[in-house]
C-alpha cells in the first residue's frame, strides 16, 4: 500500500467520523432522496442555488450508510458549491473515485456514487428533466 492511499484512507475515515455539511438546509432550492438497495442505506441531499438559478451555493446531507457512502457525501458537499448544475449533471463515477482517492471495488461502487446520483437526479427533477420519487443506485 502506498503512502498516498493511506492518506486517502485517513481522509475517508475523517469525513465519516466528522461529516461536513451534515444536516438539513433551512430553505433548499431542491432536496432529493435515494438509496442503495444492496444494503438499504438512504441519503437525502439538500441543495441551495445562487440567484442565477444555476450555480450551486450550499449542499448538505443527512442519512445513514457505510464509511464510503458518508465520506463521499461529505466530500461532495464541499466539492459542489461553485459548480453549475450542468457540471454536476456531467459528473461520472470516475469523478467520485478520484475525489475519494482510493480504488473502489465493484461491490462498493454503489456506496461511492450514492450521494452523487441523488444530487444529480435532484437537479434533473428540479429542472423538469426527470420525474422520480426516489433514486436507486441500481437504476
Ligand atoms: Fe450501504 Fe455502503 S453499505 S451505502
Amino acid at each position: 500500500m502506498s503512502m498516498g492511499s493511506d492518506m486517502y484512507r485517513e481522509q475517508i475515515l475523517d469525513h465519516y467520523k466528522n461529516p461536513r455539511n451534515y444536516g438539513e438546509l433551512e430553505d433548499p432550492t431542491f432536496s432529493h432522496v435515494g438509496e442503495n438497495p444492496m444494503c438499504g442505506d438512504e441519503i437525502k441531499v439538500d441543495v441551495t442555488l445562487a440567484e442565477d438559478g444555476e450555480t450551486i451555493e450550499y449542499v448538505s446531507f443527512v442519512g445513514d450508510g457505510c464509511a464510503i457512502s458518508q465520506a463521499s457525501a461529505s466530500l461532495l458537499s464541499q466539492e459542489l458549491p461553485g459548480m453549475s448544475l450542468d457540471e454536476l449533471e456531467g459528473m461520472d463515477r470516475d469523478d467520485v473515485t478520484e475525489m475519494l482517492g482510493i480504488d473502489i471495488s465493484p461491490m462498493r461502487i454503489k456506496c461511492a456514487v450514492l450521494a452523487e446520483k441523488v444530487a444529480q437526479d435532484g437537479a434533473k427533477i428540479y429542472r423538469g428533466e426527470m420525474d422520480l420519487d426516489k433514486t436507486s443506485t441500481e437504476d
